[in-house]
């Protein structure tokens, strides 16, 4: 899979790419992930990356010659690969578009900085928008390593072991499972009894069980989305049950 990130702070991908299984993957030739500092496709003397906004307002604008012009450049060479821009403006990532992403093989991600972009840089250029929530961060190198990151993850060899992303929070719809490791007590606290029993049908129900209960603790909204069996359906009920039979005690105000 390749990666073409248009930046004007290259440096800033320096630490993140060179640490931890982004760096494996591209050693190991499943990944390739390329830098290209935006300034270098300036056209003027001064390498101009901004300009003031026509119409007034506050802050400056990305110009469209630079960003488009790189752009070009990559896809002369690749031109399977598209694009994408990092904008709060765009569709909100989400783990289904990792592995959506996954399947193509090379994307432009265009780094938005300043108070935005000129908007023919979207107009000519961009094949989709993509942001990583809703709130504002100073620019889209932040978020490019946050689609890298989750979308590499699916990619065959990235994980040691290639079954986890689908076991992960959010890949079954549902959020994880509380997990332990040794000692068995620790400062008064024990690890849940069933986890130490070696019955591996209990255990697989016990996880199951406080994934849903977890889910709809703290995300409640991914249960409308999520693939419950009759048995889930069950256990929610009889849990949300419960509730309203010994609420828990809220905070007066
Ligand atoms: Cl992709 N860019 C910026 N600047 N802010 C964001 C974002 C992207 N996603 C969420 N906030």
């Amino acid at each position: 899979m390749i990666f073409d990130i248009l930046t004007i702070f290259p440096n800033y991908f320096k630490s993140p790419l060179d640490e931890s299984l982004l760096r494996k993957a591209m050693e190991k030739g499943i990944l390739s992930i390329r830098i290209h500092d935006l300034r270098q496709f300036a056209l003027d003397r001064h390498r101009m990356m901004d300009d003031y906004p026509y119409g007034g307002g506050r802050g400056m604008i990305m110009k469209p010659e630079p960003v488009i012009r790189a752009v070009e450049e990559i896809k002369a060479q690749y031109p399977e690969g598209r694009t994408i821009l990092l904008t709060p403006q765009g569709e909100r990532f989400h783990q289904g578009l990792a592995r959506e992403l996954s399947t193509h093989r090379h994307w432009i991600l265009i780094c938005g900085r300043y108070e935005g972009l000129d908007d023919r840089i979207r107009e000519s250029v961009v094949d989709r928008e993509i942001s990583i929530g809703d709130y504002v961060l100073n620019g889209g190198e932040i978020a490019a390593l946050v689609i890298i990151e989750a979308t590499c993850r699916y990619l065959p060899g990235f994980l040691g072991d290639g079954k986890a992303v689908e076991e992960d929070s959010f890949s079954s719809g549902l959020l994880e499972y509380p997990q332990f490791t040794r000692p068995p007590i620790y400062r008064g606290l024990a690890v849940p009894e069933v986890l130490l029993s070696g019955n591996h049908a209990a255990i697989e129900r016990w996880r199951r069980q406080e994934s849903l209960r977890r889910t709809l603790q703290r995300r409640p909204d991914l249960l409308e989305k999520a693939n419950l069996t009759e048995e889930d359906r069950a256990f929610l009920a009889e849990i949300r049950k419960e509730e309203t039979r010994f609420p828990k005690e809220l905070p007066e105000n």
